[in-house]
């Protein structure tokens, strides 16, 4: 069995983050999201891996480069322009060959990993083995509909969804999906849907088995998305301080601290980590919050929020619900007029009291 793990698109939903860098590469508990989904590949003993790139290529093969770390093999696959998940597929043909493959979307974490779903699929060798978690939200997701044990039906973001199930962005297809990936169309929105093509399988009459997902799921596409999963995260994590702290600090519960940080004069009440060689002092970190390396956080308080390397954070009275870019900076100045002093990227968002 291989791997293809989509690491292309656009990120629209995460400007303007994603202007500058690719939206898997964002850390979640100071850790790039498509690591999280390389580890569950290699833990299913899965070694030979495809990965798709679009613009941010040159990032992601930087971040992964051969994969080696997960004693992985690892090849890059460049997609044009993001033509759709069943377009990746497709350019993926000679990678694939003959063999039966998971295909998992970069940005998406899953609890439990894939060595369970896939040791099901290897067991009962349907065609297709397709994701499905309960969501409050189904309109943003493709959707199955589910009939005596088979998946009957999938529709792609519907505005009438007919059940809450929606498509974890991990699959897992036999050699069969070439075929679905070359006879369909384009959809509305100009892309080849995967949602599509495991419908074409359907309507040929090939086997496509659900498989619920036990533990929790996040497709890390919006702000919310990613708090929340840098949240659970975190919740999970075993405290370890392998950095320098003060004294004068008061930590209280599940806290990371990283080599090479520096913790004075501070309170950090976990869940929460501090990246390594950040520095914080006379601040408060508050659960939920994860400061990457590099980063300083100075006579400030933070709380619920994701800080980037190489960022300062300079007398700040509280932040929260946060995502702040790399080499950010956000400082309280006391040059006259006071007034707020700001270069934004374009579609950022801010929110002031
Ligand atoms: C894609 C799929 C969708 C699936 C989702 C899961 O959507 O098209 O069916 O539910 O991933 O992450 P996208 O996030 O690309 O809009």
């Amino acid at each position: 069995m291989k791997a293809l793990v989509l690491a292309g698109g656009k990120g629209t939903r995460l400007r303007p983050i994603t202007h500058t860098s690719a939206k898997q590469l964002v850390p979640i508990a100071n850790k790039p999201i498509l690591f999280y989904g390389l580890e569950a590949i290699a833990q299913a003993g899965i070694k030979q891996v495809g990965i798709i790139i679009g613009e941010t290529g040159p990032e992601i093969r930087e971040a992964v480069g051969s994969g080696k770390k997960w004693g992985l093999r690892v090849v890059y696959i460049p997609q044009s322009s993001p033509l759709g998940l069943a377009h990746a597929v497709k350019i993926a043909q000679p990678f694939i060959g003959k063999d039966s493959f998971v295909m998992y979307l970069g940005d998406n974490l899953l609890r439990d990993g894939i060595k369970d779903l896939a040791r099901e699929f290897n067991l009962k060798k349907p065609n297709a083995q397709i994701l499905l978690s309960r969501v409050p939200n189904p309109q943003s997701f493709g959707v199955a509909e589910l009939s005596g044990g088979k998946v009957k039906a999938l529709e792609e973001k519907p505005k009438k969804p007919k059940s809450d199930l929606a498509l974890v962005g991990v699959y897992m297809f036999d050699s069969t999906i070439f075929k679905a990936v070359n006879s369909i169309r384009p959809s509305q929105r100009g892309e080849l849907e995967i949602t599509d093509a495991i419908q074409y399988l359907i309507d040929s009459k090939k086997l496509v088995t659900p498989y619920i997902v036990k533990g929790w799921w996040k497709d890390t596409g919006k702000l919310e998305d990613l708090l929340e999963a840098n949240r659970l995260v975190l919740d999970s994590m075993q405290s370890r301080i392998d950095g320098w702290v003060d004294k004068k600090t008061k930590i209280d519960g599940k806290v990371v601290i990283e080599k090479g940080a520096r913790v004075i004069n501070s309170t950090i009440r976990g869940p929460a980590i501090i990246g390594e060689h950040a520095h914080v002092e006379n601040s408060y970190v508050g659960p939920f919050t994860a400061i990457y390396h590099h980063s300083k956080l100075i006579s400030s308080e933070i709380e619920h929020s994701i800080v980037l390397e190489h960022s300062t954070i300079l007398s700040v009275r509280r932040v929260e619900d946060s995502l702040i870019g790399q080499n950010a900076s956000l400082i309280q100045s006391s040059i006259k007029p006071a007034a707020y002093r700001v270069m934004i990227g374009d579609s950022s968002k801010i929110e002031v009291p």
